[in-house]
């Protein structure tokens, strides 16, 4: 097919996710092609440098041919087992232990699903389940930030709290609750560390306080939140929201299916702190997007809860036919094994330092704002007046004019609706790709910056200011 007839026939059939149709059917989209370690190459040819690992998913960068092989030898050995009915398959079994091996010691037991969302909605599910069977079916409200991103499933987008994502969906549901997100740059006493934590702990308090403790289920978090606007909170948040939690007496649950597997330096942002979920959301890095999967990992508390005891004949009601996909395991085991062995988790660590002063080196710029990382996984947010941290008026369509001078230099990164802009490398970034993201990037903030009715708006936010 023509590039031009593609792009016709996506515009009359293809339904894109989280985008409004109306302006998709006026741009149409972008094809991509074919990608080799961090650089794709779209339809017409242009060779593009990712700077967000597809969706913050392909970590080990593409093209790698090892993860092809595995894919290939289980294709063509079993493309498919189910696990329903005690069935099981040697890579989905072995996939189990290891990610038990490597996860927080407090979580023993894997659920497999195919993306993130899934895996949100089976926590939601398996929590639901728990407390009814351990005689605790008051414990139903659940709590979750604002800015938070929970994926997309009917329960899960509720928990998620970004405004398109409840629009015309009747959400949040009446017992799905959000607390103020930890988010240095726009909340008060945001540069002391200790006042941002406290306040967390504050708002998780006095929220259960008004539900009651016996009505609240869990509290779910990003270590970090991405779709959120990449709000990275103090060293020791995440412990003092955990040990809030297991003092309140709810269920703690990490979603890291972005934080995982090395983005932000360690195998899981809960190492860095030590800390022991309930349950954990995993998915993207687990196969580096090679494929479909993803994971709930629970403690044996849950799971023995749930098992109920030798008298309970009865089954629990949750499955999906490709839960614990074979083809997917294979591809997941040879992704961490290039984690670890193939050297990509030190890489990354090792990288980290360049990325965070490359996105620190534009607080220069006169459009930026903030500056924010951990590990492989930061941001910039542009501001109109660095001083009154003001916002671009919306009508500006900021994003746009970004992600179209950054598509002309060939660089790809998320720029988000409210002028944050957000990057994910991929943990194969060498040096010299490093030094290629900034120059594109900063190439591209000053061509934006060029534009006129960029300059007025920067003139006209700071003479509001004065
Ligand atoms: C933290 C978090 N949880 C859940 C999801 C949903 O995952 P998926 O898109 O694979 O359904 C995402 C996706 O970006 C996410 O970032």
């Amino acid at each position: 097919m023509s590039s031009s007839s593609l792009i016709d026939a996506d515009r009359k059939h293809l339904i894109h996710p989280v985008i409004n149709y109306r302006a998709h059917e006026a741009r149409g989209a972008t094809v991509l092609e074919s990608g080799h370690g961090a650089y794709l190459r779209d339809i017409d040819g242009n060779e593009l440098l990712d700077a967000f690992a597809g969706l913050w998913c392909v970590n080990v960068g593409y093209g790698q041919q090892s993860i092809v092989d595995a894919a290939t030898r289980q294709m063509t050995k079993l493309p498919y087992a189910t696990t329903y009915f005690h069935f099981s398959s040697e890579p989905a079994i072995e996939l189990a232990e290891k990610l038990v091996s490597l996860a927080p010691a407090s979580l023993r037991r894997v659920y497999f699903t195919l993306g993130g969302s899934d895996a949100i909605d089976s926590a939601v599910r398996f929590i639901t389940h728990y407390f009814n069977a351990t005689g605790r079916p008051s414990k139903k409200q659940m709590i979750a930030l604002e800015r938070g991103y929970h994926g997309s499933s009917s329960v899960g987008s509720g928990l998620t709290a970004l405004p398109a994502f409840h629009r015309h969906f009747d959400l949040p549901l009446p017992h799905q609750h959000h607390l103020p997100s930890p988010y240095a740059y726009r909340q008060a006493n945001g540069d002391d560390p200790q006042a941002l934590i406290a306040a967390s702990v504050a708002a998780l308090e006095a929220k259960v306080a008004a539900l009651g403790a016996d009505n609240v289920a869990a509290f779910f978090c990003e270590p970090i939140q991405g779709s959120g606007g990449v709000i990275v909170p103090p060293a020791g948040w995440l412990k003092a929201m955990r040990d809030a939690c297991r003092r309140l007496g709810i269920l703690f649950v990490a979603d890291e299916v972005i934080t995982g597997f090395g983005r932000t330096g360690p195998l899981f942002a809960c190492e860095a702190e030590g800390v022991e979920p309930d349950l954990m959301t995993v998915a993207k890095g687990l196969t580096s997007g090679y494929a479909p999967m993803g994971a709930v990992l629970i403690s044996d508390e849950i799971y023995q809860g749930i098992a109920g005891d030798a008298r309970d004949t009865a089954v629990v009601g949750h499955g999906q036919t490709y839960s614990a996909h074979p083809v997917s395991a294979a591809i997941a085991l040879e992704v961490l094994r290039l984690y670890h062995e193939g050297g990509l988790l030190a890489n990354g660590q090792a990288q980290a330092p360049r990325f965070a002063a490359g996105l620190d080196g534009l607080l220069e710029h006169p459009l930026v704002g903030d500056s924010r990382h951990r590990g492989l996984l930061g941001a910039l947010e542009l501001v109109a007046d660095k001083d009154s941290r003001a916002r671009f008026d919306a009508s500006l369509k900021l994003p746009e004019r970004i992600a179209a001078a950054a598509y002309r230099n060939r660089l790809i990164f998320r720029a988000f609706g409210d002028n944050i802009l957000g990057f994910a490398p991929a943990l194969c970034y060498t040096e010299a790709d490093f030094d290629e993201l900034f120059a594109r990037l900063e190439r591209t903030l000053d061509e934006v910056l060029d534009e006129a009715e960029v300059r007025a708006a920067l003139r006209s936010a700071s003479r509001a200011a004065a």
